[in-house]
């Protein structure tokens, strides 16, 4: 199974998902791979961001990053592809939509977090204009939603094989 977290930028939420996911499903024995893309170019070839290379250092995670745009045919490689914010799940089907490519796959990774559903708070906030804090509370609820990710992907035995 092949999962893509997408944000704008591709250096702030989407490469700390891409990190956490990774290990919670290494730490699950799940054959998942995770990578991640922005919608928008403007990062394109840059490390992640200084703050969230920090966060997920001192959370114990590492991270080899190069920013990328998401191009429409990554969409059809991946079997899902989890978004931060609403705004990112308009940009990721419009480029879908222009090339003619599905996109019942893509999902608000916060989907997967049962108390930030009951709490009407899908989105992973754009932590860019913010500090620290910022940064510290988008890994936060990424590690939460990947627990529930982990959980949905056991419970629904999908086929994780290859
Ligand atoms: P990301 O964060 O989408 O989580 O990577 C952002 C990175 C850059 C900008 C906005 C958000 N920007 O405006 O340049």
């Amino acid at each position: 199974m092949r999962i893509l977290a997408v944000c704008l930028g591709n250096i702030c939420r989407s490469p700390i998902a891409e990190a956490v996911l990774r290990a919670q499903f290494a730490a699950a024995s799940l054959p998942v791979e995770v990578d991640s893309a922005g919608t928008s170019a403007a990062h394109a070839g840059e490390d992640a961001d200084e703050r969230a290379l920090r966060v997920l250092h001192s959370s114990g995670y590492s991270l080899q990053h190069r920013a990328r745009q998401l191009q429409p045919e990554l969409l059809s490689q991946r079997d899902l592809v989890l978004v931060m914010d609403h705004s990112n799940l308009r940009g990721v089907r419009a480029i879908a939509e222009r090339s003619g490519i599905n996109h019942d796959h893509v999902r608000l990774l916060r989907e997967f977090d049962a108390a930030a559903i009951a709490a009407g708070e899908l989105e992973v906030p754009d932590p860019w204009y913010g500090g620290a804090q910022g940064f510290t509370d988008v890994l936060q609820m990424i590690e939460r939603a990947g627990v529930g990710l982990v959980q949905h992907l056991r419970r629904h035995a999908i086929d994780t094989a290859g």
